[in-house]
Order: structure tokens, then C-alpha cells, then sequence
């Protein structure tokens, strides 16, 4: 039912994105490659599980099975991408960052550590290309000092959820309570990032999980006790 891979993958190169093919019913393949030091979590459901084509330039990229790859907005199947920068990874804080949303309920469909390439890190900041701290911010995320830990999580207006979560991007500005007023002191060690938009979500998944089978379907046993209203 519930296959787990480890593997290392290459990440497919940006431009060869535009059509990409998933399986939920398929184990996560291994690839050759790169310096992805890949825990891809791979899943199978349900039988004759569907297998989907995403065009990435598409209006509104949909499965097969009618599913987007960030779920549908608003409905308990949007999903959001969430990532421990590696200053989170150094400083022990995955597992922090994994209970706060687990905690909430959310659903975690994606999980793998990760040396990004340089064209991986520069095409996920791509809007932030004009900025000083651009070619700081890139190699700080592929130098390998340690990985990245990317997620991709599942529920109820999780991707503005998951923002509010996070908090502000200058953990000096970061409400209580939230990731980075709870860990953070500066913008360039703010430990965590999460997809600002359902367009962000659509871009970021596709970009970090856009394999075969990274992604897993599965039923959360306790749904009804997080989802139901009265
Ligand atoms: P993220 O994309 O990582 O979730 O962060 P964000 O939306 O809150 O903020 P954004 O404006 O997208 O900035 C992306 C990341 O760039 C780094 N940064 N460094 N002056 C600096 O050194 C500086 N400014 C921004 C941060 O890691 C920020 O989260
Ligand atoms: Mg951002």
C-alpha cells in the first residue's frame, strides 16, 4: 500500500518541465544523477491508481483524475510546498517544523532531502533574480553544508495557512508563535519557506516533485475527526 523509496534522482531540467507524468500508483523511480540526496516518499493506492499528465504552461494544470498537482484551491486537497532551508537542517529543527503541521492536521504527501542544483534554487527564486542578495541566497541553499528538506503538505488553505505559520519573512517582524519569531533572528537564516500563492504552489511542486510518483495519495484514518463540521 505505502511504498518508500530511497533513491537519488536527477532533477529534471527546467525546460524539460513544460509536460511531466506522474503515477500515484507507481513506486518512486531512481534515476541517475546529480547530488539530490533523495528520501522520496512514493506511494501507492488504490488500484488501477491513475496516472496524469501536468502541462506546466497550461491555465490550470489537471490530472487525469481532475486533480492539479497543488490539489484544488479551497478544498481539503490544496497543497502547498514547504521546505527546511539548510539552516534549519543544521540546526536540528526538521522535526519542529514537520510536528506543526502535522499538529494541525495537515497531510504530508511529499517529504525528500535535498542538495538542490543551482538551476533548481535560481529557477524557485527566479522573482528574486534582480536583488542583491540573489547570488547569496542561491548558493546558500545548493552549497551542500547541508540539504534541503522538501515537503509538500495538504488541507484546508494550507498554502496561506502555512504562510501564517511561517510567519513574516524578517523574523523581527514574525507575530509570536509563529516558525520564524520562535526560532529566527535574521532575513538571510529565516529557516523555512512556504509557497506564497496557489500559482507558487502549482510552480514550486512541479519544480521539486515533479517525478513519478513523489508525490503519495493516501487517506488520513482520522479525516473526519479534523475535517467535519456540525
Ligand atoms: P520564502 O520564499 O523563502 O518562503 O521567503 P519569503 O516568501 O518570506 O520571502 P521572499 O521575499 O520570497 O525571500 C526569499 C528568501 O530570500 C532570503 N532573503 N535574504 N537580505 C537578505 O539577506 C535576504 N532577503 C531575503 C530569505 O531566506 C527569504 O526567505
Ligand atoms: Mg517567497
Amino acid at each position: 500500500m505505502f511504498a518508500r523509496s530511497f533513491a537519488r534522482i536527477a532533477r529534471p531540467a527546467a525546460s524539460s518541465m513544460k509536460a511531466r507524468a506522474f503515477s500515484t500508483g507507481a513506486r518512486a523511480s531512481a534515476a541517475a544523477g546529480s547530488r539530490m540526496a533523495t528520501f522520496a516518499t512514493a506511494g501507492a493506492i488504490a488500484t488501477g491508481a491513475a496516472s496524469y499528465a501536468y502541462f506546466q504552461n497550461a491555465q490550470s494544470p489537471v490530472q487525469a483524475d481532475s486533480k492539479p498537482i497543488a490539489g484544488v484551491k479551497g478544498t481539503f486537497s490544496e497543497r502547498t510546498f514547504i521546505a527546511v532551508k539548510p539552516d534549519g537542517v543544521q540546526r536540528g529543527l526538521v522535526a519542529k517544523i514537520i510536528a506543526r503541521f502535522e499538529d494541525r492536521g495537515y497531510k504530508l504527501v511529499g517529504l525528500k532531502a535535498v542538495v538542490p542544483s543551482k538551476d533548481l534554487a535560481e529557477e524557485h527564486y527566479a522573482d528574486l533574480k534582480s536583488r542583491p542578495f540573489f547570488g547569496g541566497l542561491v548558493d546558500y541553499m545548493t552549497n551542500g553544508k547541508a540539504p534541503v528538506v522538501a515537503m509538500v503538505w495538504e488541507g484546508k488553505d494550507v498554502i496561506k495557512q502555512g504562510r501564517v505559520m511561517i510567519g513574516a519573512t524578517n523574523p523581527l517582524d514574525a507575530a509570536p508563535g509563529t516558525i520564524r519569531n520562535t526560532y529566527c533572528q535574521v532575513v538571510g537564516r529565516n529557516i523555512v519557506h512556504g509557497s506564497d500563492s496557489y500559482e507558487s504552489a502549482e510552480k514550486e511542486i512541479g519544480l521539486w516533485f515533479g517525478k513519478a510518483g513523489e508525490l503519495v495519495e493516501w487517506s488520513q484514518a482520522n479525516s473526519e475527526w479534523i475535517q467535519s463540521d456540525n
